[in-house]
C-alpha cells in the first residue's frame, strides 16, 4: 500500500488496519513527503513490516522491494495526490513508491484525495484518463466536505469502498 502526501493520509492506518483484519499481508510505502503527514512507526506496527523510503534502504533491500512489487497481488495507493498521479502517468520513478509502481507485476488501484480544483484540473483529468486507458483502476474521489473548507469532489473514498474495490480486483485477477 502506497501513501502519498495528502491531508487524507491520516486515514491510511485505518485502511491498513481493515486490510490486515481481513487477513491481507501489507507492505506500506510512504512517499518522502508523506512522512511529514503520518508516522512510519504507526504503519510498521500495524503491518509488521518496515515502511521504508529510498534513503533508508541499501542495494540488497532495494532488490527485495523490487521483487515484492513483482509478486504482490495488488498495489493500492490511498491517498493518492495529484502529484503522484501525474508522476505515474508519466512513468516517473522519483521515489521508492513510484519506482515500485513502475516495476510492478500486479494491478494498481488508485484512491485520489485532493482539492476539487486540483481534481477537476484538465491536466489531472488527462492523467487519470491516460492511466485508466492503461488498465489502472480508480476508486473515488467522493463528493463532500473537503479539508480546504470547500465542498465538492475530492474526498478520499470510504474505507469500505477502497477495500471493496481492492477485493474485486483480486477476485477478478
Ligand atoms: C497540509 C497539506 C495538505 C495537502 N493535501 C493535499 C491533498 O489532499 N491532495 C494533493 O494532491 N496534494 C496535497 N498537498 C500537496 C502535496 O503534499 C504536494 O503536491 C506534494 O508534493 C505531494 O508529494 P507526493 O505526491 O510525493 O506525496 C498538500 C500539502 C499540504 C502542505
Amino acid at each position: 500500500m502506497g501513501i502519498s502526501a495528502s491531508i487524507a493520509a491520516y486515514k491510511a492506518p485505518e485502511i491498513v488496519r481493515n486490510f490486515v483484519g481481513s487477513g491481507v499481508s501489507i507492505q506500506a510505502i510512504l512517499t518522502p513527503k508523506a512522512t511529514d503527514f503520518i508516522g512510519r512507526s504507526t504503519l510498521e506496527a500495524l503491518t509488521g513490516n518496515v515502511a521504508p523510503t529510498f534513503k533508508d534502504i541499501g542495494g540488497h533491500d532495494y532488490l527485495k522491494y523490487i521483487k515484492l512489487a513483482k509478486k504482490a497481488d495488488l498495489i493500492v495507493i490511498a491517498p493518492a495526490t495529484a502529484n503522484i498521479i501525474a508522476h505515474i502517468a508519466h512513468g516517473l520513478a522519483s521515489d521508492l513508491l513510484e519506482t515500485l509502481v513502475l516495476a510492478r507485476g500486479c494491478p494498481l488501484l488508485i484512491a485520489p484525495a485532493m482539492n476539487e480544483n486540483m481534481w477537476n484540473n484538465d491536466i489531472t483529468q488527462e492523467n487519470v484518463k491516460k492511466l485508466k486507458s492503461l488498465g489502472v483502476d480508480f476508486v473515488g474521489p467522493a463528493k463532500g466536505d473537503l479539508a480546504c473548507g470547500d465542498e465538492g469532489t475530492g474526498r478520499l473514498a470510504s474505507i469500505e469502498d477502497i477495500i471493496a474495490a481492492a477485493k474485486k480486483i483480486i477476485e477478478n485477477k
